[in-house]
């Protein structure tokens, strides 16, 4: 049986299509097949129980090696048959793996960078451009830097108009940019010129002008002498570069505890001419609420008031990515929806 059994291994391993396959079978498990034969050649009348027993459990043994090793065969053969069948394949190594050359490729598309970074990008080049510093600020807020050093004690009304996200241990995720002025002059001390862009979270109902999640950018120009004159200055360079065009402002009077004075500096929408629209409702958009800095705020920047004076304003970011590319529903900025993505031009 032992021969047997190697005689059946090697013909199989020189079996490599499925009729050769087939021809091993015959041979050995057929009617007539050399296993087969065996019970019928042997006289088991001549043999005790014990060897009776121990010759039919190597018996079938040797039958369940057979169709194992008959079936792994066919198999084998089977995939070498389709791996060949590849129109134009070609051989890869010493394995009878094949590669069609003809299967279209899969293409990779190239990323875009969000349009509120891009925004951002260009607002530092910018400033930078008139001598401020970029500054990056933490998301997750002591309640002092976010409201306390902005001149909004616990019970000011003001902290109604940004009821927000409170975390476990007592910090809170900023409800804007303005939360990092105090940090900043102390750091840095006066003078100072900086801006600090960074994303922002308020307890919002969302709609097509507001989100719970958005982008503002900071700026911060604290030096002797510094005047309503400079801020105005300031914000009119900064439209006309990232417009490219002349732009209509207005200012109104706006109040925000940590500036006095304090304004709010509107620009004409560029949606609809200022004729009214669902972007921007009357006309007008809200872009970048601003004033001269409280002298308490300086006070807990470390920087005396009556040495120094500066002005602060808080640009909407997603709401300037709105202006800028013609965006007319904030939502798309978080929906994560790739067609949106798209449409910015990719990074080359
Ligand atoms: N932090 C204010 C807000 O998010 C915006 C703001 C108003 C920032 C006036 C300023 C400012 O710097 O001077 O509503």
């Amino acid at each position: 049986m032992t021969m047997l059994r190697e005689q059946l291994l090697d013909d199989l391993s020189q079996a490599t299509t499925a009729e050769q396959v087939e021809q091993v079978r015959i041979k050995f498990l057929g009617r007539k097949g050399l296993i087969t034969n065996l019970a019928k050649d042997t006289d088991f009348s001549k043999l005790s129980p014990e060897e009776k027993r121990d010759f039919g459990a190597k018996l079938n043994d040797l039958k369940r090696l057979a169709t194992d090793a008959l079936q792994e065969a066919a198999d084998r053969a089977k995939n070498a048959a389709e791996s060949h069948a590849g129109a134009g394949g070609a051989r890869i190594g010493q394995e009878t793996r094949l590669i069609d050359l003809t299967v279209p490729g899969s293409s990779s598309t190239l990323g875009t960078l969000h349009p509120v970074t891009m925004i951002q990008m260009e607002l530092e080049q910018i400033f930078e451009g008139m001598g401020f510093c970029v500054l990056d600020s933490p998301e997750a807020e002591t309640e002092f830097n976010n409201f306390e050093s902005l001149n909004i004690p616990g019970d000011h009304p003001a902290r109604d108009m940004q009821d927000t996200f409170w975390l476990q241990n007592d910090m809170v995720l900023r409800t804007h940019t303005s939360a990092n002025q105090v940090r900043a002059l102390k750091r840095f001390g006066a003078p100072f010129r900086g801006i600090f862009p960074g994303r922002c979270f308020r307890y919002e109902a969302i709609d097509p002008s507001h989100e719970n999640t958005f982008y503002q950018c900071e700026g911060l120009m604290v030096d002797r002498n510094i005047s309503v004159a400079n801020l105005i200055g300031v914000m009119k360079t900064l439209l006309s570069e990232i417009f490219k065009k002349e732009v209509k402002v207005r200012l109104r009077p706006g109040f925000f505890p940590f500036v006095e004075p304090g304004f709010e500096l509107d620009l004409n929408c560029l949606f609809c001419g200022g004729a009214g629209c669902p972007t921007c409702g009357d006309g007008w958009i809200e872009l970048i609420p601003c004033g001269l800095v409280h002298p308490r705020v300086l006070e807990f920047g470390g920087i005396d008031p009556n040495a120094f004076s500066g002005f602060a304003f808080g640009l909407g970011l997603t709401r300037l990515a709105m202006m800028r590319y013609g965006i007319r529903d904030i939502r798309h900025f978080n929906s994560g929806d790739v067609r949106f993505y798209e449409q910015f031009a990719p990074i080359v």
